[in-house]
């Protein structure tokens, strides 16, 4: 069996949502300390509702299929559904990671987790902190 998934190959090959968002309503940035591979989400958000999201992602195969694939999974949807979204999720979406690679799908779940905090941040929203557990991997939080 191949390492990695058809879908692996092809968000890998074909990211989709690459790029930034001049003027974001939340940017959110997490690194994972040990691979060094860093990740980049923007969030354009409208009536809670996620109306446009970008990524920027200097990492491996992994960590950038599962920034495509997180991102597809959460545009158009409520702050809710992309609160919800969760590594497992977007691993699953793409067939499968290696074992040695699922830590590459956290990196997306975060980012994302991060981004939208930042727009509650930037908005003086009230959030419960218990949301944003402190990011182990996160090199940049320090
Ligand atoms: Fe670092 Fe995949 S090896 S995110």
């Amino acid at each position: 069996m191949a390492l990695y998934s058809e879908k692996v190959m092809d968000h890998f090959t074909n990211p989709r949502n690459v790029g930034i968002i001049e003027n974001a309503d939340g940017v959110g940035e997490v690194g994972n300390a040990k691979c060094g591979d860093i990740m980049k989400i923007y969030l354009k958000i409208e009536n809670d509702i996620i109306a446009d999201v970008k990524f920027e992602t200097f990492g491996c195969g992994s960590a950038i299929a599962s920034s495509s694939m997180a991102t597809e999974m959460i545009k158009g949807k409520s702050i809710q559904d992309a609160m919800a979204l969760t590594n497992k999720a977007v691993a699953e979406a793409l067939d499968g990671l290696p074992a040695h690679k699922l830590h590459c799908s956290v990196l997306a779940e975060e980012a994302i987790k991060n981004a939208l905090k930042d727009y509650y941040d930037r908005n003086g929203i009230a959030y419960d902190k218990a949301q944003f557990p402190d990011c182990e991997h996160c090199a940049h939080c320090e």
